[in-house]
């Protein structure tokens, strides 16, 4: 019996790409680069798999070339770039990986909320331009973070898990649940998150949006990017912000206006900006926001440790191999598709 055929838009580590081709006839987009449009158009057709990244847009012309299409799987646990309702319609089932990449990505948002807080970058560049020629009492005063107050809007797996990074600097922390999830699903999470790994972190105080943004002394955003998220944080939101206040965005850069949020650094209005996410993104080098000495931008490095995206790539292709066996997907986005 033929293999099934499953296009992949990046190449694989070994481990995940043995696996896959032990059960598929694989089609790889070899570049470094993302995948274009009109090669994924090419190949697609013949797919009864596609394993994607979050650079991928697939969109309808993608879903309706790719008529054989059984499943589709992304390395990543945002799915925003794929047309969920038209995967669902189709019955196609999409896997992603949550969980795996919980502990990665909240390191990361901590990182970029101390190197905001105390300079990091500015300090390092300082150094390498030969300007450190002597210690002084006012050079490069940043803010303390022990026992600020830190509002974390979307308390998901991730938002929880920086939750537990800040308790380690007795922060006082303001969360603000996800728009969007119904509210016995967002209160079972928090248990489960709570239970399931054992830790034992003080529950936070769960405030509104426009609270957290008054209080905080510095606000990471955890929520997915969906139609209610776009756009979260905008002019009317940052002006609520303290003026010392710091933005923390390992999220998605479209939970952000970035027009509102230029204007907010440059006036001074808020104090800062460290941004894991963009939008549009990438950042051209050449975008306004770049220009700012209090905005720090990072090319959307959340999940990038060695191990973790190794572990991404492998429940990437546990579900794409589940999907193209007609089993249920161990992750998977819809799984309204097995009930009809
Ligand atoms: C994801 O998986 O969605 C993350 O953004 C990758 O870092």
């Amino acid at each position: 019996m033929s293999l099934p055929m499953v296009v992949v838009t990046r190449r694989l580590p070994p481990k995940a790409w043995n696996a896959l081709t032990a059960h598929a006839r694989v089609v790889c987009w070899e570049s470094d680069c993302p995948v274009t449009h009109e090669w994924l158009l090419e190949h697609i057709s013949e797919a009864d798999g596609l394993y994607c990244l979050l650079t991928d847009q697939i969109d309808q012309d993608v879903l309706r070339v790719g008529a054989r299409l059984r499943v589709v799987s992304t390395m990543s646990v945002g799915y925003d770039h794929i047309d969920i309702p038209l995967c669902t319609a189709r019955s196609i089932p999409v896997g992603y990986t949550p969980g795996i990449l919980t502990e990665t990505t909240a390191d990361l948002a901590f990182a970029l909320l101390l190197a905001a807080a105390r300079r990091i970058v500015e300090g390092a560049d300082y150094v390498r331009q030969g300007q450190w020629v002597e210690w002084k009492p006012d050079l490069l005063l940043g803010q303390d973070i022990y026992g600020a107050t830190l509002g974390i809007v979307g308390f998901g797996r991730i938002g929880q898990a920086v939750a537990r990074r800040a308790q380690g600097f007795q922060m006082n922390v303001l969360a603000v649940r996800s728009p969007g999830q119904d509210r016995e699903a967002r209160e079972r999470s928090v248990v489960n998150e709570n239970h399931d790994d054992g830790s034992n972190w003080s529950p936070v105080t769960f405030v509104d949006l426009h609270t957290a943004l008054r209080e905080s002394d510095f606000v990471s955003l955890h929520v997915p990017l969906t139609v209610r998220t776009q756009h979260l944080i905008g002019d009317p939101e940052l002006r609520i912000m303290k003026r010392s206040s710091i933005l923390i965005n390992t999220a998605r850069g479209a939970v952000v206006d970035p027009a509102a949020l230029y204007h907010a650094l440059q006036q001074k209005t808020i104090g800062g900006a460290a941004l894991d996410v963009t939008e549009p993104e990438p950042l051209p080098a050449s975008h306004p926001l770049l220009t700012l000495q209090n905005c720090l931008v990072i090319p959307h490095l959340g999940s990038a440790s060695t191990a973790t995206r190794s572990r991404m790539a492998d429940m990437a292709v546990e579900n794409m191999i589940a999907g193209l066996r007609g089993d249920r997907l161990p992750h998977c986005v819809n799984p309204e598709v097995y009930s009809s």
